[in-house]
C-alpha cells in the first residue's frame, strides 16, 4: 500500500512508470481484492477510467479504478463555450509555408488561467482520428479555483518555462517547476494553481497513442529516462458542496457545465493510468565518446508510437547539459533535412546550433524536408573551435518531433512575435570551393 495524504498534507509521490499504483487519502477507502464491491468502502462511489481499449495487450493496457465522493457523471448539461486561441485539428486553416519559422516569446495576457491562456502554435492530425499532436504555449496569471478542466481530445505534456504550476488532478497533486515535465492523461480532470503568481510554458497535446518510454535496444536496461524517476501522485481529494464549473474540451469544441462538489473528489484509487511528472535533470544523456553525432533520437525522453515501428506520432526529445568530447567532429547539429518535422522550444540558456535569436519561451519550426542547421556564425566558430572536452551548461532545449508536418495556425502566422526574417539566419555562407 502506498503512503497516503489528505488534502492539507505535503506533496508526496510514488516512483515508477506504468506501475499499478494504489493510494488512499483516507484509511480504509481502498477495497481489498475487489475492484467493484457491492458497496464501496466509506460510502464512496466506484468508477473506472480506461485509457486503452479493454482488449489492448497487457503492455499497453491502461486503466484506473477510482473511489470517489460523487460519480463524475453527476454534472449538468454542458453548453457551448468559447476559446478563441486553443485550436484543434484539422490544421488546414492556413497554408503551411515552406519557410523555416521562429517566434519570440509570447507576452503575458491581461488575465488568464492555465486553460484560458493556451495559444496554439501549430498542429497536425486530428483528435477524432486519434493521431497527431498540437503544440501550444500557455501564459497564465490567474489560478483556477472554481473552474476545472478535462480534455477528451488528448493527453497534455506540459513543459514549464517560467513559473511553477500546482496541478490538482483527480488522482492527486503534482507540483511542477521549469526543468520538469508532467503528463496529464486524456480525460483526467484538473485545476491549475500558480504558486509564483504567473507561469509560461509549452504544451504538447497528444491525440495519438499515450506517451511511453522508448525501447533501449543495444543501450541495455538502463539509461535515458529511467522508469523509477517518474513520479505519480498520491490520492488527495477535495471535499466541497458548492457549485463549480467544469470545462470540457471535446473534438476541439469547448463546453461548460456546472456541478455540485469538486470533480477532484477521488479518495482512493488504484491502476496504471495516472498523471505523472519527471525531472529532466534525471535524464541520462548518451553521446559519442569517439567521433561524429548520434542522431538526436538518442535524447528521446518519451515517445508516442504509431502502428509503424520506429515512426513516432511524436517524440519528446531534450538537449540537456552534457559533455561534448567528440574528436575530429563538427559538434553542433549539422545541416540536415529530415522527413520528420521538428518543433523546438527553449526552457533556458542557449541552444548550441544558433548564435542568437532563439530565446527561452520562443519556438522554432523546421518542418519535413526543410533544410536547417547551424547559422553562419555558429558554423564558423564550431569549425575552428579547439576540440577539448567541453560541457554545455545551463541549457535546456527540447523538441516535439512528429511524423506529421506541423501546420502553423493562422493566429501563429499572424502573431506579432513571429520573426519576419528567420530565413536570413542561413545567409552569409561563403562558397570556399573553387573547382
Ligand atoms: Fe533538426
Amino acid at each position: 500500500m502506498a503512503h497516503t495524504s489528505g488534502p492539507s498534507a505535503d506533496l508526496h509521490y510514488q516512483n515508477g512508470f506504468g506501475n499499478i499504483f494504489s493510494s488512499e487519502a483516507k484509511a480504509g477507502a481502498l477495497p481489498v481484492a475487489r475492484n467493484s464491491p457491492q458497496r464501496a468502502p466509506l460510502g464512496l462511489y466506484t468508477e473506472l477510467l480506461s485509457g486503452s481499449a479493454f482488449t489492448a495487450p497487457r503492455k499497453h493496457n491502461l486503466r484506473t479504478w477510482m473511489y470517489r465522493i460523487r460519480p463524475s457523471a453527476a454534472h449538468g448539461k454542458f453548453s457551448r463555450a468559447q476559446h478563441p486561441t486553443w485550436l484543434t485539428g484539422p490544421f488546414s486553416a492556413a497554408q503551411t509555408p515552406s519557410n523555416r519559422l521562429r517566434w519570440n516569446p509570447w507576452p503575458m495576457p491581461a488575465e488568464a488561467d492555465f486553460v484560458q491562456g493556451m495559444f496554439t502554435v501549430a498542429g497536425n492530425g486530428q483528435a477524432e482520428a486519434q493521431n497527431g499532436v498540437a503544440a501550444h504555449i500557455y501564459c497564465a496569471n490567474r489560478p483556477m479555483q472554481n473552474r476545472y478542466f478535462a480534455n477528451a481530445d488528448g493527453e497534455l505534456l506540459i513543459v514549464p518555462q517560467s513559473g511553477q504550476l500546482l496541478i490538482h488532478t483527480e488522482l492527486g497533486r503534482l507540483q511542477l517547476a521549469p526543468g520538469e515535465i508532467a503528463v496529464i492523461p486524456r480525460g483526467i480532470r484538473i485545476r491549475v494553481e500558480l504558486p509564483d503568481g504567473q507561469a509560461r510554458g509549452y504544451v504538447c497535446e497528444n491525440y495519438g497513442a499515450p506517451f511511453s518510454l522508448p525501447e533501449l535496444g543495444p543501450i541495455g536496461s538502463n539509461g535515458l529516462a529511467n522508469a523509477r524517476d517518474f513520479l505519480a501522485p498520491v490520492a488527495a481529494y477535495e471535499q466541497r458542496d458548492d457549485r463549480v464549473t467544469l470545462v470540457n474540451k471535446y473534438l476541439g469544441v469547448f463546453w461548460e457545465g456546472e456541478q455540485t462538489g469538486s470533480p477532484l473528489d477521488v479518495v482512493a484509487w488504484h491502476g496504471n493510468l495516472t498523471p505523472y511528472k519527471y525531472d529532466l535533470a534525471n535524464f541520462m544523456a548518451i553521446g559519442t565518446v569517439s567521433f561524429d553525432h548520434p542522431d538526436p533520437s538518442i535524447n528521446t525522453v518519451l515517445t508516442s508510437t504509431t502502428d509503424t515501428p520506429g515512426v513516432a506520432n511524436c517524440d519528446f526529445v531534450i538537449f540537456p547539459p552534457r559533455w561534448l568530447v567528440a574528436e575530429d567532429t563538427f559538434r553542433p547539429p549539422w545541416f540536415h533535412r529530415n522527413i520528420m518535422s521538428e518543433l523546438m522550444g527553449l526552457v533556458k540558456g542557449v541552444y548550441d546550433a544558433k548564435a542568437e535569436g532563439f530565446v527561452p519561451g520562443g519556438v522554432s519550426l523546421h518542418n519535413s524536408m526543410l533544410p536547417h542547421g547551424p547559422d553562419a556564425a555558429t558554423f564558423e566558430k564550431a569549425s575552428a573551435a579547439p576540440l577539448s572536452p567541453h560541457k554545455l551548461e545551463d541549457t535546456l532545449a527540447f523538441m516535439f518531433e512528429s511524423r506529421h508536418v506541423f501546420q502553423p495556425t493562422p493566429q501563429a502566422l499572424g502573431a506579432a512575435n513571429l520573426q519576419p526574417d528567420y530565413d536570413e539566419v542561413w545567409s552569409g555562407f561563403k562558397a570556399h570551393f573553387r573547382g
